[in-house]
């Protein structure tokens, strides 16, 4: 069966690249113009828009713009933004040279006025990417535009729009904010691309730097950190977003665009001065916020550019500031005035200097710093450094591939900021002035110190050799007192230790005739022992952190929980570098190939689904409160509920955490799941309590009931997601409409609005209204009304109460770097 996603996109496109070009062929002439009366330019595949438009309904005020031809008047340019004209007497007109004129009917008051332009037989269109154009009539609008829109932005960067500079023309090309949501003038921010230096990305409030977005290292700007992973979506293929830049004795530009995409994308400076990005829902008919920078709750420093002062550094995760090394507070002791070096460097610096690393960084103002891209390693980069006398600090300036490129700082380092490690920075290397130095400045009174080091370091160097001594006898009387003790603990294992060699035979020597597929941890084959029995055989390809005989204790621990809903672990095999689990084979496969298979799906009915999701809300249950060790699944999903010759469900792979010595409970640093089914605080923070599987039931208790995957989509595709689309139909009670077509609802329809809702209480945005999943069976046990409503689910749009962490975050947290993520098959 085609996943919901793909169904969806379809529809997307459908409703967005092939509507009819109803006003196909539009163009402003000079014999042509356009008055305020409703007429409109329209881009040929009826995209785009420009007319004339009040911001606030009713007001005099009337500006041309260009917008979007969609159900939410959202423009994009305005020419006049300075200078509306009052009543309905506007005329967009073209002089016979193609210079574009605004000017009132009555008075002939100008308005706005393109640059003068000298056409012979001049024609403006608007593009299918919202640009306007005016050109020789006929000619080809990407290649000789005589005058574009492009090139005058507002508040908006659209795909394939530059923002900066065309450095042979002196063209700066940069977003001014609109002054209020109904006034067009312009505001107080602006966002541009600053070529001193090494072009940054900066916003201004008047002459004031707000912001420093700053250098762009090759993948994303240095003070965007989330860039580094979102240069690609590729998270999903329908959805592939570029940032590009260039930067030579041309220009200084940043743009993007989305590959094969009709999406609508686009990025404004708002009102506050920041550089939000959204794309268009069409499920929900709005825009859905992809995120924001900066973002000061993820990185307080962007606050303020540079409050630190000079060598300063600030962060991580406070606007807290300390000293570079070798530096030290100046003597006003206020930060405004930075740091200074603790030794003062007379004339030339050595060549034998050292550096420090700063790791994490985004890297200081580059509006001093120099840039050498041709450098191909950081080593050459350093011996640059080392020849300058002034050369202070450097990095790589392209961190695409393995990293090369040179920057170099000749100056003090200004607005240095550290990011937590969630956020990708950039390694700085900070010259320190070389030791010898030190050691001739040395005074009596810093030898007295050192004599009192040296002093402090052997008592202590003492007292740690007694201790170690004691310790050691200490040892060797209590191993003389409980010396069987380790040969009896192998003894009372009651879990059969299996041979490799009886493994090997059971399933072939592991041969791909067996392999039943390939799980997380490493491949399942499936293997008959010579009694007959039938076996799954799990061999782990993942090194565990455990010790064997930790190995051992976490096996027999999670072999112990027995329950009807678990699949049982029967042994384990430790052998020759091998660490093997051995269950009890379930003759039925796992569900997501019965939930998603055209054919198969028809076998489940609604008795048999309902089932279904009891047995797994029971086993999970049993997982979370009743067995012994309470554990947190961390990735249930279709794939990983199995079905015995009954079709009785049974939860696989629980406790793989535990084997793998993994922490409890809390906060890891290791993400480990499968996209689609992790919950947000999870996926973002890594933080995960018994309300992550809760989560993960809800998603699958979705799946069962709709027979469609909610694939792992995360920002840019989010309208694609299963429990956006579920939750949009829920709000207009049309729910139903995505049930699976092989459940009868008109006999059960009450019912199945029940399970959906319990669905959508267990995916809550926020895990304290998430019910446990003692009160999920409770629930699903018992038929009475339910009253309590859900709330949105996660994942489904950022204005919910967990705002504040955009997107960005999402992306960053499942950087390869910690995550290992399972994604799901497309069937
Ligand atoms: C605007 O879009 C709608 C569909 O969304 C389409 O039917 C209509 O023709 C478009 N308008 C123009 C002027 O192209
Ligand atoms: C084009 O026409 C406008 C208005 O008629 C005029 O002001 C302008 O000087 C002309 N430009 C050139 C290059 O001739
Ligand atoms: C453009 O030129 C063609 C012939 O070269 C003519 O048929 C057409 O009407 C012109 N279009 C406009 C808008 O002037
Ligand atoms: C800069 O502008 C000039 C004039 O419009 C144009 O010919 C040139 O191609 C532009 N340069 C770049 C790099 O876009
Ligand atoms: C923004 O661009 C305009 C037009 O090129 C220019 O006049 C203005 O100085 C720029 N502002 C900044 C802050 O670069
Ligand atoms: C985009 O389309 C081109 C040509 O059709 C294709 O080669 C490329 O793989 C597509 N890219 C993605 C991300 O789908
Ligand atoms: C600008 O964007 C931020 C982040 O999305 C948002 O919190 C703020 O309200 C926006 N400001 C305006 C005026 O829209
Ligand atoms: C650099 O170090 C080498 C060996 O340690 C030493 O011989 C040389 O004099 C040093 N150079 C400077 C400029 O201090
Ligand atoms: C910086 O990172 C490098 C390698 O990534 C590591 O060896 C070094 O210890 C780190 N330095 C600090 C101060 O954390
Ligand atoms: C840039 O680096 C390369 C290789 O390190 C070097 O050959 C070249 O001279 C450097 N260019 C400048 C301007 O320093
Ligand atoms: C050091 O580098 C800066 C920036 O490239 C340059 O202006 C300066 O001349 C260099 N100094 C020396 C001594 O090479
Ligand atoms: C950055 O490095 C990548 C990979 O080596 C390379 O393709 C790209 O051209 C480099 N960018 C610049 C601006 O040198």
């Amino acid at each position: 069966m085609k996943s919901a996603i793909i169904a969806c996109f379809l529809y997307f496109l459908l409703s967005t690249a092939f509507t009819s070009p109803s006003n196909a062929g539009d163009a402003l002439t000079p014999r042509r113009p356009i008055s305020d009366d409703g007429s409109t330019l329209t881009s040929d595949g009826g995209r785009f828009q420009l007319g004339f438009f009040s911001p606030v309904a009713g007001s005099p005020n009337r500006y041309i713009g260009i917008w979007y031809n969609i159900s939410v008047r959202t423009v994009v340019w305005v020419a006049n933004r300075r200078s509306p004209v009052t009543g309905r007497s506007g005329r967009l007109s073209m002089s016979e040279n193609g210079t574009l004129l605004l000017t009132d009917g009555r008075s002939s008051t100008i308005y706005w006025s393109s640059s003068s332009l000298a056409l012979q037989e001049p024609e403006a269109r608007v593009l299918e990417n919202g640009n306007f154009v005016v050109m020789e009539n006929g000619s080809n609008p990407s290649s000789s535009a005589a005058w574009k829109s492009f090139d005058h932005p507002t508040d908006t960067l659209l795909p394939g729009m530059k923002l900066g500079w065309n450095l042979s023309t002196g063209l700066n090309r940069n977003l001014t904010s609109w002054a209020t949501s109904g006034d067009p003038s312009p505001g107080d921010y602006v966002a541009g691309i600053d070529v001193a230096g090494v072009p940054q990305l900066l916003v201004w409030s008047g002459t004031r730097q707000i912001w420093r977005g700053g250098s762009w290292n090759g993948i994303g700007f240095s003070g965007i950190p989330v860039m580094r992973q979102d240069n690609t979506l590729t998270q999903n293929n329908a959805l592939t977003l570029h940032y590009e830049f260039a930067s030579n004795a041309d220009e200084a530009v940043y743009w993007f665009y989305l590959e094969n995409s009709t999406s609508l994308l686009r990025l404004v400076l708002n009102g506050s001065g920041l550089l939000e990005r959204f794309l268009w829902y069409d499920f929900g008919k709005r825009w859905m916020p992809l995120g924001a920078a900066p973002d000061t709750s993820r990185n307080p420093c962007d606050e303020r550019v540079s409050s630190c002062g000079a060598n300063g550094v600030c962060g991580p995760r406070a606007s807290t500031c300390t000293c570079l090394q070798g530096f030290r507070l100046n003597s006003r002791r206020t930060w405004g005035d930075g740091c200074e070096r603790e030794l003062p460097t007379a004339g030339c610096r050595s060549r034998n200097d050292t550096f420090v690393t700063v790791n994490n960084t985004k890297l200081p103002d580059t509006s001093k710093a120099t840039v050498n891209r041709s450098t191909a390693s950081l080593d050459m980069c350093r011996d640059w450094c080392l020849r300058n006398c002034s050369c202070t600090a450097y990095a790589a300036s392209n961190l695409s591939g393995n990293g090369s490129g040179c920057l170099i700082w000749t100056s003090d380092l200004y607005d240095l900021t550290l990011y937590d490690n969630e956020d990708p920075g950039q390694d700085l290397y900070v010259r320190q002035v070389e030791s010898r130095a030190l050691n001739k400045g040395l005074s009596a009174n810093s030898l007295l110190r050192r004599a009192s080091v040296l002093i402090i370091v052997s008592v202590v160097l003492v007292a740690f050799l007694l201790s170690l001594l004691s310790c050691w006898i200490w040892r060797r009387k209590k191993r003389s007192l409980y010396c069987d003790e380790e040969e009896t603990e192998g003894k009372d294992l009651d879990l059969p230790l299996f041979d490799l060699n009886t493994i090997a035979e059971a399933t072939n020597n592991f041969s791909e005739n067996n392999k039943l597929g390939q799980g997380g941890f490493g491949p399942v084959y499936k293997g008959r022992l010579v009694e007959g029995q039938e076996i799954a055989v799990k061999r782990l390809s993942k090194t565990s952190s455990q010790g064997v005989d930790e190995f051992k204790n976490e096996v027999m621990l999670i072999a112990k929980l027995q329950h009807r809903n678990l699949v049982r672990l029967l042994g384990c095999c430790i052998q020759g570098g091998e660490r093997i689990l051995v269950y009890e084979y379930m003759p039925n496969g796992s569900l997501d190939a019965f939930l998603f298979d055209g054919a198969k799906s028809t076998l489940l009915d609604w008795k048999m689904r309902q089932d279904i999701i009891l047995g797994i809300a029971r086993g999970l249950l049993y997982l979370h409160q009743d067995s012994r060790l309470r554990i947190i699944h961390r990735d249930l999903k279709a794939s990983n509920v199995l079905l015995d010759k009954e079709m009785t469900p049974k939860i696989s792979d629980f406790g793989m955490a535990r084997i793998f010595g993994e922490d409890i409970e809390g906060n890891t640093r290791r993400v480990v799941g499968t996209y689609g089914y992790m919950s947000p605080e999870y996926a973002m923070h890594g933080i995960f309590s018994v309300k992550l599987d809760v989560f993960s039931f809800g998603v699958l208790l979705l799946e069962i009931i709709t027979g469609r995957k909610n694939r792992g989509v995360y920002h840019s595709t989010l309208y694609l997601n299963l429990l956006g689309h579920i939750w949009s139909l829920w709000k207009e009670g049309k729910v139903m409409e995505l049930v699976n077509e092989s459940i009868d609802h008109s006999l059960s329809a009450a019912e199945i609005l029940r399970c959906i809702k319990i669905g959508l209480l267990c995916v809550q945005e926020r895990p304290r209204d998430r019910p446990t999943m003692y009160s999920v069976l409770k629930m699903l046990d018992n038929d009475n009304a339910l009253e309590i409503e859900p709330s949105q689910p996660g994942f489904v749009d950022f204005r919910g109460p967990l705002h504040q962490t955009n997107l960005s975050i999402r992306k960053q947290d499942l950087s390869r770097n910690y995550v290992s993520v399972t994604m799901p098959q497309g069937r």
